[in-house]
């Protein structure tokens, strides 16, 4: 058995000797914390944490990080991270004036990428998406959702699954794979609707469930895209299939999205730049985790979460990048704690719980992954020098995470 042992941290952050599981409300100003430091790795998991006065003498190998913070790895529930080539023509057309919907409605947007996917090599995809893997790697994630989406179509959508999969045999990082064939209308439905949703579920889902592709369902449910009805019809669809959902909802309006996925005990609710005062309570009644990706409106310069009134209001909230090419091109979940700092007054300490352990528990691994507690995966990083856990929010443009680990192994 290889140990390795990591001595003389100065804080090890979010470090708990009970389980942590989703932090909620006022809980999310705390972060369980120990000084003066050790951690110590067997092969994969964490074996054991605290004070430096009660470190092992020795381990196979030793790390000194005197001055150094270290963290759980980020948990990233929502990115997009499989698509073909890149969307930099639309960013300009919005910078001359159009919006995300015109572009939408154009069809750019979604159906550009859809587009450009179907006409790319399943290897040629695996590479490019294998490379954003190594790059969100580089920036202390070590537990990530991706979705597919951009297929459209029954091929494209199980190319892009079968990437995913792809993906998971090359990293040890923990990979949840996303149904989402209802992120938008493919062209050759639009006078169909119907016939795009018995695709969904007379061909898509069994195919899926048949080769094993996917942990769960989403569905983009806002004007222009899919309905509430809809979205109520495909989670159940999907819940047939044996995945549960997590939704896209409430990005630009509120239309039900929150009350049907709350009642069909979703996962998670993600976007929610628009939130009602019932939708928050609707949020209360339930466990979905409402799942922030303030990314997109950073991106969309729109406006952003009602983090603080959520929280205030006693919810959990998850924060994700929404790495994709069209809303959010950036998988660093540093900025999005940094945007959640400054655009939504979410404290350093929420943040990082939301980028967390609750993100953990909106892919359902908050035994496993998001802490720092003994049995759990070892997936941690170390920082440069630092002097407080606020700096790393704070110092935005610096590169501050140092070494990654993942399942005990030095990746970056
Ligand atoms: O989460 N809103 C829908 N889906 C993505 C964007 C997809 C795209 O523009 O390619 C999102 O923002
Ligand atoms: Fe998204």
């Amino acid at each position: 058995m290889a140990t390795i042992l990591i001595k003389h941290i100065r804080t090890l952050v979010q470090a708990s000797q009970t389980p942590l599981g989703v932090v909620a409300g006022a809980r999310m100003g705390g972060l369980p914390v120990v000084e003066d430091a050790f951690l110590l790795i067997e092969d994969e998991q964490i074996s054991a944490f605290g004070s430096m006065n009660e470190a092992p003498n020795e381990a196979d190998s030793v790390i000194d990080a005197t001055g150094r913070m270290v963290f759980p790895c980020w948990c990233d529930s929502h990115t997009h991270l499989v698509f073909a080539g890149s969307r930099e023509g639309e960013f300009v057309d919005r910078i001359r004036g159009l919006t995300y919907e015109e572009i939408a409605r154009r069809g750019g947007g979604i159906l550009n990428s859809a587009r450009r996917l179907n006409d790319t090599p399943e290897e040629v995809l695996l590479e490019q998406a294998l490379q954003r893997l190594r790059e969100v790697q580089r920036y202390g994630t070590g537990a990530i959702e991706i979705k597919s989406g951009y297929g459209l179509s029954v091929e494209g959508e199980l190319k892009m699954l079968r990437v995913i999969r792809e993906l998971k045999k090359h990293s040890k990082m923990a990979i949840k794979a996303t149904f989402l064939g209802a992120h938008a209308l493919p062209p050759a439905y639009r006078e169909n609707r119907e016939g795009y949703l018995q695709l969904i579920e007379s061909e898509m889902l069994p195919a899926i469930e048949a080769e094993g592709l996917a942990d769960y369902i989403d569905v983009f449910c806002e004007k222009n895209f899919f309905s509430p009805q809809e979205t109520e019809r495909l989670i159940l669809a999907g819940l047939k299939h044996g995945l549960k959902a997590k939704i896209h909802t409430n990005q630009f309006n509120c239309m039900g999205g929150i009350e049907t996925s709350v009642r069909h005990g979703a996962i998670s609710v993600d976007h929610l730049e628009v939130l009602n005062e019932a939708e928050i309570e609707c949020l209360l009644s339930g466990n979905t985790i409402p799942t922030l990706l303030p990314g997109a409106p950073f991106f969309l310069n729109d406006h952003y979460p009602p983090a603080r009134r959520m929280i205030e209001a006693g919810l959990p909230v998850a924060l994700a990048t929404d790495y994709n090419p069209g809303s959010s091109p950036s998988g660093k979940m540093a900025f999005a704690i940094t945007l959640a700092c400054v655009k939504m007054r979410m404290t350093p300490e929420e943040a990082i719980n939301a980028a967390t352990i609750n993100g953990a528990a909106a892919m359902e691994l908050q035994h496993s992954h998001g802490s720092i507690e003994q049995g759990k995966a070892a997936n941690f990083f170390l920082t440069k020098p630092i002097p407080s856990l606020a700096y790393l929010p704070y110092a935005f443009g610096s590169d501050l995470i140092d070494q990654v680990f993942i399942g005990g192994a030095l990746v970056a």
